[in-house]
């Protein structure tokens, strides 16, 4: 049994081998070069060397990641395998699309899939480790990591949350195709005050437990075997140092047997919020508050053995956390081969075959959101789908030239100009003439590491020449929207319009044809109530990938009929933000026809320009006869209902049909309306289903202020619908 070789392993283990195996370094050397001489590479080298080392970030490659796991394994004393983690987010070296486009899909086992096939490049290339999912709630887009999670709702979050760790992990992890997963960043940094990044949360103790924790709770539930902390203080406690997160909660009432590893950094930052006084301080709170892996603060490899020789920290502490560690090297199967996902031949043909690119194709369309499809004006035919013969399409717009920001800002092992662009994926579609023009430049600037991408705001040169194309076609395709590095960690944004003067040539090409589809490239909602009230079609096409243009092309021309549906609420503009769904009612939430003194802006609508859970479809849909089996149920009985859903369109498509419940009378005010089921349904044209939704004492039940969990009886309302804004609704009563 593992356990007992835990034991057996730890009794030869000095406090200093242990404290090794709670240190992570990023391999930022040529690993397979010569050793480094000197500086803190040298010092990382000659610490693997002595066993003071448990994991390596960002060493990847068969080659590489040999050569040092046989340093480890070869030359320590004890021979204990490395871990080897990368931040692999939405693929390895074939993208697929953010996970927030993913999540627009409402697809399961695609999503699963896609992490799936993500996990097969990786571990081809030696890693064992992903940085990923990121389940972090957020309903703020000016927070530029928004594009890495599943959106604003806890619900859909924590199903996906649980396909993305199976994706992942896999059936278990016997396999040198499953990786392990880490949850992060535990807890609520998608809360950042103001969206902007590393900044502070403080929220209550019911919105911790109802909305920021259910996914995390699902990815334990889903086996998952890592956590990652993060940078924000939670209600003045940095969350690296938060033992209330990590002890109480996760490794406590959840009982996870996995470990945690510290964000970049953040047990050393928890000098600069004010919350240790130095690096042994900073050791000391994050060992004891349950941060079990240093990532790269070289605080515990310095400090750890000489507090526990102090009686600062105790051994049990550090024996806690290297069993945690060391558990899960054994189920990896690294003390049986450490060189289990050392294979240079699957390393050739796994990664970027057709077969991967196949499957990112396949979820690139179906993360795709229809937002507006209408007739142009004087004119009685649709935009979209495109006639595939004899049309004269005008192509405008820096993005749809762009092969490197489809890739997203997580791109770190796929090589720039790698995805499809939509010139490329247009060009298929040969009876149609196609005549291209950039028009302006997103931005000036497109590298990594810049502190603000330098937008273009100035140069109009090439305004004319894309009004001419536009001019001279039937219809005109503009791909707008944000560049890679302008979503992602460190890029909060507070203007949520199309950065540059990209609204500008859109206002103008409008001028000369308003036969506009509009396709939006972006990893975040943007407000824009100019097109959306203007322009006659949009299309969401965020940031899809390796194969982004060809999945627009095909959703454009209808050979997939587009089925995504918004994750999360597109702003009308950047002071409704954070705007989510499922918000708490006021005392005053009335309406227009009301005085002043109500719950509103007095300059901008109170509605979302699009709601969580809109998307169109090249067909339609209709709703009817939701039915409930009575109206009065008793205490934990379970609740059956149904709805038939019709395609009442001239062709094939899919629905996501979602179940919202609002407890209409609480001991805590609860949400006007939450998400608690969904399915996602295929209909012929004509064809009609019968959806079936239960609801049992999980669905109905909250958390209190004390993290009690509660159901109580009363009136509930039940809206089945389209989106989050409409559908057929009903009541029924608990008992
Ligand atoms: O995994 C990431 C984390 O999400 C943000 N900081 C850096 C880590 C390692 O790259």
């Amino acid at each position: 049994p593992i356990e007992d070789r835990i034991s057996l392993l730890m009794k030869e283990m000095t406090l200093e081998e242990k404290v090794g195996q709670m240190n992570q370094y990023n391999g930022s050397w040529d690993v397979t070069g010569p050793k480094p001489e000197s500086g803190s590479n040298e010092e990382k080298y000659n610490n693997i060397k002595k066993g003071l080392v448990g994991s390596m970030l960002s060493v990847r490659g068969v080659k590489e990641v040999r050569a040092v796991q046989k340093i480890t394994v070869e030359e320590t004393r004890l021979g204990i395998p490395l871990l080897f983690g990368f931040d692999v987010i939405h693929g390895y070296k074939t993208l697929s699309p953010i996970p927030l486009a993913e999540a627009a899909s409402w697809d399961l086992e695609a999503i699963k899939n896609s992490a799936h096939i993500a996990a097969v490049e990786a571990s081809a290339s030696g890693l064992n480790w992903t940085f990923a999912p990121n389940v972090d709630i957020s309903n703020d887009a000016r927070w530029g990591r928004v594009m890495e999670g599943a959106g604003e709702d806890p619900y859909l979050g924590s199903k996906i949350a649980t396909a993305r760790v199976k994706g992942f992990q896999g059936e278990n992890l016997s396999t040198n195709t499953s990786i392990i997963a880490c949850a992060k960043h535990f807890a609520a940094y998608g809360f950042v005050e103001a969206g902007r990044e590393y900044n502070s949360v403080d929220m209550s103790n019911s919105k911790l437990y109802n909305t920021v924790l259910p996914p995390f709770k699902a990815a334990v539930d889903a086996g998952i075997r890592t956590f990652m902390n993060s940078f924000n203080t939670l209600n003045g406690v940095p969350a690296t140092g938060n033992s209330f997160l990590q002890r109480d909660i996760l490794k406590g009432a959840w009982k996870f047997n996995g470990f945690v590893v510290s964000d970049w950094a953040s047990i050393a930052e928890m000098i600069t919020h004010g919350y240790a006084a130095d690096a042994a301080d900073a050791a000391q709170k994050a060992a004891i508050a349950g941060s079990d892996m240093d990532m790269e603060s070289n605080v515990y490899v310095t400090e750890l053995a000489q507090l526990v020789k102090k009686g600062l920290v105790k051994e049990s502490v550090i024996d806690d956390a290297v069993r945690r560690i060391l558990r899960v090297k054994f189920e990896l199967g690294l003390f049986d081969n450490p060189y289990k996902y050392c294979d240079e031949a699957r390393e050739k043909s796994s990664i970027g075959n057709k077969a991967n690119n196949d499957a990112v194709l396949d979820m690139a369309k179906k993360s795709i959101v229809l937002l507006k499809n209408t007739l142009p004006k004087g004119r009685n035919e649709k935009l979209l789908p495109l006639k595939k013969e004899g049309l004269k399409i005008a192509l405008i717009g820096a993005l749809a030239n762009d092969k490197t920001s489809p890739l997203g800002s997580w791109r770190i092992a796929a090589d720039d100009n790698t995805a499809v662009s939509v010139l490329e994926g247009m060009q298929h579609y040969k009876n149609n003439t196609l005549v291209y023009e950039k028009g302006t430049d997103v931005a000036l600037n497109k590298q990594v590491f810049v502190d603000e991408v330098k937008i273009n705001t100035t140069d109009f040169s090439g305004f004319e020449a894309a009004k001419n194309a536009a001019k001279q076609a039937e219809v005109v395709v503009i791909v707008l929207g944000e560049i890679g590095f302008q979503s992602g960690e460190g890029r909060s944004r507070t203007e949520l319009g199309l950065p540059g003067n990209q609204q500008q040539l859109l206002e103008e090409v409008y001028k000369v044809n308003p036969n506009i589809i509009l396709v939006l490239n972006n990893g975040r909602p943007l407000a824009l109530p100019w097109a959306a009230e203007n322009i006659p079609a949009i299309v969401e096409a965020w940031q899809l990938g390796t194969q982004s243009g060809n999945a627009i092309a095909q959703v454009l021309y209808g050979d997939y009929n587009p089925s995504g549906k918004l994750t999360m609420s597109f702003p009308r503009n950047v002071g409704q933000c954070p705007i989510y769904y499922n918000l708490y009612n006021t005392g005053r939430p009335a309406n227009k026809d009301q005085n002043a003194f109500w719950s509103h802006y007095i300059d901008v609508e109170k509605t979302p320009l699009y709601p969580f859970g809109y998307g169109l479809s090249y067909t339609s849909f209709e709703y009817k006869n939701l039915k409930l089996a009575k109206t009065s149920f008793r205490k934990g009985e379970k609740i059956e209902l149904s709805v038939d859903v019709t395609n009442t369109g001239n062709v094939d498509g899919k629905e996501v049909v979602q179940l919202y419940v609002n407890d209409a009378v609480a001991s805590v005010v609860r949400p006007v309306k939450e998400l608690k089921g969904f399915e996602l349904i295929t209909l012929k044209k004509g064809e009609t289903k019968t959806v079936q939704f239960t609801l049992t004492d999980k669905e109905l039940g909250f958390y209190n202020n004390n993290g009690h969990f509660l159901t109580e009886t009363g009136l509930f309302n039940v809206m089945v619908g389209w989106n989050s804004n409409e559908g057929l609704t009903s009541k029924f009563e608990i008992e």
